[in-house]
């Protein structure tokens, strides 16, 4: 028996070693955790439980008979994240640079396989080189089982990737499936292909960072979400974002207790608008201080920061968050926020979060720029998002709601379960200034009566009254009662039920 005893162990420190103490060392010496150390910062201490420790490749060609590491260059099992269950993947990059084998694949459809049984998220922490290259289509065929998991996993249980080393290839399209992608800055990246290949095909020499280093995807492409400043801070973050999502589509918001009253006051934010209409003002402040205990999760800050999007609580259940951000060009919505903010409402949408949205939009940005890069479409895929979500949502317009974008901001007529509107508000097709130059044309010539008529305009329409006259605003509200009339609202809202027409999926505007 002790000799059995003693193989396990044997077996086990053998597994525990991956491509060998040298490598671990290499690994360390980047400032990178191993795929081991990475699930104790992620999980909770002692949560936990691998699988398939002995699964080794079934390559026999370019000399891989002889190279068998237990484990195959992947961590998989399940753990908790604040007592809440998780199933996790987690690549060594040791082993064969992580890259994916046909049995490494089958490891982690496994535990897709059994999140998707029971309905828990799975977290990848992706270090991979892409497909291992010795086994050739094998490798892709496990590609492709990862991917069509990914596809019938989205929706239905959270997907979280985080990129901890240089990802290549198969190993950037599984993430791009997934809900949301965490990256480390000057140690991770994401490319279809390397600076080799680049420079072979294209002639363009680049390096890795700039091809594909968390400021290219978290600033300029919009394909990742997050830049944490090195592996620990990254599963952290993660560690916090989770306790925000549900652990799948059939469960409710999780709920964490909160000392914030629900009804406090903000008695700030009823001076927070600026005098001129021209003026921006930071949409953050009001966010934080709507929120329980001035907790925010923003999803890409730095990527179309126009538009916010992100996770709050009120009354210790969660909520997402999407705001027009007036700093940044002036909160107009544009195709990059367009995108991000519409793949941020059909997640909650997708996963019974409801949407708290607060309007101050100029509408769309304008110009060929735009136009030649389809603004039309991209526009439209956020109203499409808001108008198919059927989770409660509650509108506060602040100032501007201008426009097609006064209609795409979770409208009334979208939908809208509760459209609040400040005192401030202003409702209209456009600005004062831009109407009546095409309304009077023919006075233009004649800055007295332009002058006029732009107070005439502002006079009728620079306020929520006219929209509320109407019913397209439920109630003007105090903006120091914010966060008490949303608690309210989220309340009554708790039994909504409502559900769009039968159909096989829709066609949304890709
Ligand atoms: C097998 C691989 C590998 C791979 C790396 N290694 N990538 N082994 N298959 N795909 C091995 C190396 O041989 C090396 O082994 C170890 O991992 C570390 O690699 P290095 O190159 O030394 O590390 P580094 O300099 O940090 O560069 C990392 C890298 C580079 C940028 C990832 O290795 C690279 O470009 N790899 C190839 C990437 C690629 O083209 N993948 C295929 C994509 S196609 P030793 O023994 O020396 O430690 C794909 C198809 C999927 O994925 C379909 C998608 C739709």
């Amino acid at each position: 028996m002790s000799a059995n005893i003693a193989e396990v162990e044997r077996r086990r420190a053998a597994a525990k070693l991956g491509g060998g103490q040298k490598r671990i060392d290499a690994q360390h010496a980047k400032g990178r955790l191993t795929a081991r150390e990475r699930l104790e910062v992620l999980l909770d201490e002692d949560s936990f439980e691998e699988i398939d420790m002995y699964v080794e490749h079934n390559c026999v060609d370019f000399g891989m008979a002889e190279q068998h590491i237990p484990g195959d260059g992947v961590v998989t099992g399940s753990g908790t994240i604040n007592g809440r269950l998780v199933y996790v993947f987690s690549q060594d990059f040791t082993v064969f640079g992580g890259s994916l084998s046909e049995r490494h694949a089958e490891k982690i459809c496994k535990v897709m396989d059994a999140a998707m049984k029971v309905g828990a998220p799975v977290i990848g922490l992706n270090d991979s080189g892409g497909a291992r290259i010795q086994e050739g289509v094998a490798s892709l065929g496990g590609y492709a089982e990862v991917f069509q998991r990914n596809v019938l996993a989205s929706g239905v249980i959270p997907q979280l990737s985080l990129i901890m080393g240089p990802c290549a290839g198969g190993a950037v399209y599984s993430p791009s499936m997934t809900d949301f992608i965490f990256m480390v800055e000057d140690s991770s990246y994401m490319f279809v292909t390397g600076p080799e290949v680049v420079k072979t095909v294209t002639n363009e020499v680049v390096t890795q960072e700039e091809l594909g280093g968390a400021s290219t995807h978290t600033v300029k492409s919009g394909v990742a979400d997050l830049a944490c400043e090195n592996d620990i801070v990254a599963l952290l973050r993660a560690r916090d974002f989770m306790d925000f999502l549900p652990a799948s589509n059939r469960e409710d918001v999780p709920e964490r207790p909160t000392s914030d009253p629900w009804d406090r006051f903000e008695e700030s934010l009823d001076t927070i608008i600026p005098a001129s209409a021209n003026q921006p003002y930071d949409m953050h402040e009001v966010i934080r201080k709507t929120v329980d205990e001035g907790e925010f999760f923003e999803i890409q800050p730095r990527h179309a920061a126009n538009i916010i999007c992100g996770f709050g609580r009120i009354e210790g259940r969660s909520v997402g968050i999407v705001a027009n951000q007036p700093m940044v060009l002036a909160g107009v919505l544009d195709i990059d926020s367009s995108k991000k903010a519409a793949r941020f409402v059909r997640f909650c949408d997708a996963f019974n979060i409801p949407i708290l949205t607060f309007v101050d939009v100029p509408g769309f940005l304008p110009g060929t720029d735009q136009e030649h890069n389809g603004i039309i479409k991209h526009g439209a895929k956020l109203l499409f998002a808001y108008a198919e979500a059927t989770v409660p949502k509650i509108t506060v317009i602040t100032r501007k709601a201008y426009g097609g974008a006064y209609d795409v901001m979770a409208s009334k007529h979208l939908r809208g379960d509760l459209n609040y509107a400040w005192p401030t508000a202003e409702i209209a097709v456009m600005g004062a200034k831009g109407a009546v130059e095409i309304i009077f044309r023919q006075d233009r010539d004649n800055p007295e009566k332009i002058a006029e008529k732009t107070k005439e305009y502002e006079d009728r329409f620079a306020n929520p009254f006219v929209a509320a006259s109407k019913g397209f605003i439920d109630e003007v509200i105090m903006p120091h009662s914010t966060r008490r009339r949303i608690a309210l609202g989220l309340r009554k809202l708790r039994g909504k039920e409502l559900a769009n027409p039968w159909k096989k999926h829709d066609n949304i505007p890709l």
